[in-house]
């Protein structure tokens, strides 16, 4: 039986987390070993190997165990409409000053750390429902993480019943409006699907897209990262960005201690301070 918290010494232990970091730049220590070991052990239980060493030799050796091992160690969770001053923001603020500005223009936005897409569908609802009133207005959204896993949830676009019960009961006419329900699950509606496009991105390089967005959500991933990862995360976003972009972060990220070429808007809430980007 493989008991991976008696065995692991510290060197394997050590290996593994810089092995987090080589693939994905989340910063693990060993406060997060128990974390790691519950999120590996099945899959080394699935390969049939019988210790950490033998799964660093596979790992360093398959390209698809990289991914694999990216869909195991990073951290997933997602909702729509998640931290409800933001959607009020974008509904009262963001979005009448946009249009008003480039009326007759495509709104790119950018969610940055996309998941399961419950993010990047959110947005989609809410221009859509500004659509119905300004009907040339028009948007895009692309949605990218480094988990290829939770991509093709998005890319498909259907949800079980629990991750819309929070839909359901903050919005539920968005529920029905925007998604068709099949048996146990919720499939986003194809106008809405259309506007949104996934593929797979490290945050930790720069883009490779000509589009310079207009808003960018990089939410609950910051934390993952060290300050300096943070720091090289934020300019490749930022470089990306259309010139006073709006840049959302998450509840419990801040810019604040960290150099960034952002400026401070309201708390979760920054602008590209480049004028000529
Ligand atoms: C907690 S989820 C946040 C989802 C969504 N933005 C939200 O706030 O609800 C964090 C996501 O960041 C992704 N992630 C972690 N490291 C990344 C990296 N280096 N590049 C791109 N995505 C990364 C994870 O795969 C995960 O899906």
């Amino acid at each position: 039986m493989f008991d991976a918290e008696a065995i692991v010494d510290q060197a394997t232990r050590k290996a593994l987390f810089a092995r987090v970091r080589r693939h994905t730049g989340i910063d693990m220590a060993d406060r997060k070993w128990t974390l790691l070991h519950g999120r590996l052990r099945r899959r080394l239980q699935a390969l049939s190997l019988s210790s950490y060493g033998d799964y660093l030799a596979v790992l360093d050796s398959s390209t698809v165990e990289v991914g694999h091992f990216i869909d195991m160690v990073t951290t997933n969770e997602t909702s729509f409409f998640r931290t409800p001053r933001i959607w009020d923001y974008l509904w009262n603020d963001f979005l009448p000053a946009w249009y008003a500005g480039n009326a007759g223009s495509t709104l790119q936005m950018w969610s940055a750390a996309a998941s399961t897409g419950e993010e990047a569908y959110s947005a989609a609802m809410l221009f859509e429902e500004f659509r119905q009133k300004h009907t040339d207005f028009n948007y895009r959204i692309l949605g990218t993480d480094i988990a290829q896993r939770v991509l093709d949830v998005g890319g498909v676009g259907t949800y079980l019943g629990r991750n819309v019960e929070g839909l359901q009961k903050a919005r539920p006419a968005m529920l029905e409006k925007y998604f068709q329900p099949d048996g146990v699950t919720h499939a986003v509606a194809p106008s809405l699907r259309a506007h949104v496009t996934f593929r797979t991105h490290n945050l930790y390089q720069r883009l490779k897209d000509p589009t310079r967005f207009d808003l960018v959500m990089l939410r609950n991933v910051l934390i993952y990262f060290d300050e300096a990862g943070q720091e090289t995360v934020l300019e490749n976003v930022r470089q990306s960005m259309a010139s006073k972009a709006v840049l959302l972060v998450g509840e419990s990220e801040s810019l604040n201690r960290i150099r960034t070429g952002f400026t401070y808007q309201q708390p979760l809430i920054y602008r590209n301070a480049d004028a000529s980007a």
